[in-house]
């Protein structure tokens, strides 16, 4: 190392002591974290518009919640997690539309739909720090939820395990799993449904009434059953969320003022004939939709912020009813 470049070092490991803000800490801090410093803004800075973009392209850098949060995670934090499941409905490719409908602030997310969890794996990238509460009655997804967010490393080896024997003899190896409905371990549950999601007909999760996966087998010949960082990272994002198996119904009623509610029901049919909302054994019909909408005022009448997703059917009943 020459002379110079020695000093030019040891002035800036100087000006990082001799910062007040790192106490008695004599480490410079790592690039991450001086990236995430630049980022901040002045304690008593004005909250600019939401759709603040950094030149460089990042989102809501002004965002307190974020940089902080983030100071001290391991990098797969640092990635917007996609959903690892696919699911009829999914609302990845409508993201960048509903942006602009988002709060600029977030406490308290309830999502009583979660599904692939498009929407919650985004809001929680942008706030990081919101405490999440995602329902679903498909007892299979919250529980595969569970397993991403509690033992992803074995999650991923069980997976492993099952593309292999697949690959081997893959109708043979997907009908035997199919046929497991009854799995006590709720790894091997988690690993199953995620099998199943992957390997199966067009990712559907359809089930008969008694509540038994019945999807064909798909046509992938190789199919990729997760993606390490991305599970990892999705793992990252469900901490603190709260899980449960429930209807909407309970959902809503637990809402409150500030909070926000993004929901996305299963589907009004366009036609009696071309409805798919089967994630369940129990129907998402005309009923429900009319408890969703009532519910819905309940909710905004508390003061909650709510978003919701919705088929438009055409049909001028189907809208005096929903
Ligand atoms: C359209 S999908 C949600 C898709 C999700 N937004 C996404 O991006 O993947 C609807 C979800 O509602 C769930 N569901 C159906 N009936 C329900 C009920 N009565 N209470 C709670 N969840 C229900 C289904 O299991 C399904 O996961």
């Amino acid at each position: 190392m020459s002379e110079r470049t020695r000093r030019t070092r040891s002035k800036k490991k100087a000006a990082y002591t001799a910062r007040p803000d790192q106490g008695s800490d004599p480490k410079p801090p790592s690039a991450v974290v001086r990236k995430l410093r630049r980022l901040l803004p002045p304690k008593n800075a004005p909250k600019p518009h939401a759709d603040s973009r950094e030149p460089d392209g990042a989102l809501y850098a002004y965002d307190r919640q974020k940089a902080l949060a983030y100071a001290d995670a391991p990098d797969v934090a640092r990635i917007e997690a996609q959903p690892f499941l696919k699911w009829a409905g999914g609302k990845a490719q409508l993201l960048a539309q509903f942006d602009r409908f988002f709060p600029d602030h977030l406490d308290r997310y309830f999502e009583p739909f979660i599904g692939g969890g498009a929407v919650f794996f985004h809001l929680k990238a942008r706030f990081p720090q919101m405490r999440a509460f995602l329902r679903d009655n498909n007892a299979e997804l919250i529980n595969a939820y569970a397993a991403v967010r509690e033992t992803p490393n074995e999650l991923m080896r069980r997976l492993d395990q099952h593309l292999a024997t697949h690959l081997a003899d893959r109708e043979h190896y997907y009908h035997l799993v199919r046929s497991q409905h009854h799995l006590a371990d709720p790894i091997e549950r988690a690993a199953r449904m995620v099998f199943l999601n992957k390997t199966c007909f067009n990712g559907l999760w359809r089930v008969n009434a008694r509540g038994e996966f019945n999807v064909p087998i798909g046509s992938h010949k190789n199919p990729a059953l997760y993606d390490r960082d991305n599970l990892l990272a999705a793992s990252w994002a469900l901490r603190g969320a709260q899980l449960a198996v429930q209807d909407f119904r309970t959902t809503l009623t637990e809402t409150r003022g500030g909070d926000f509610v993004y929901m996305d029901p299963p589907y009004y049919p366009l036609s009696p004939t071309a409805s798919f909302t089967s994630y369940t054994k129990e129907d998402f019909g005309p009923e429900e939709q009319r408890e969703l909408a009532a519910l819905f005022a309940d909710a905004a009448r508390r003061g909650a912020r709510l978003m919701l997703s919705n088929s438009d059917t055409k049909s001028n009943n189907n809208r005096q009813e929903a």
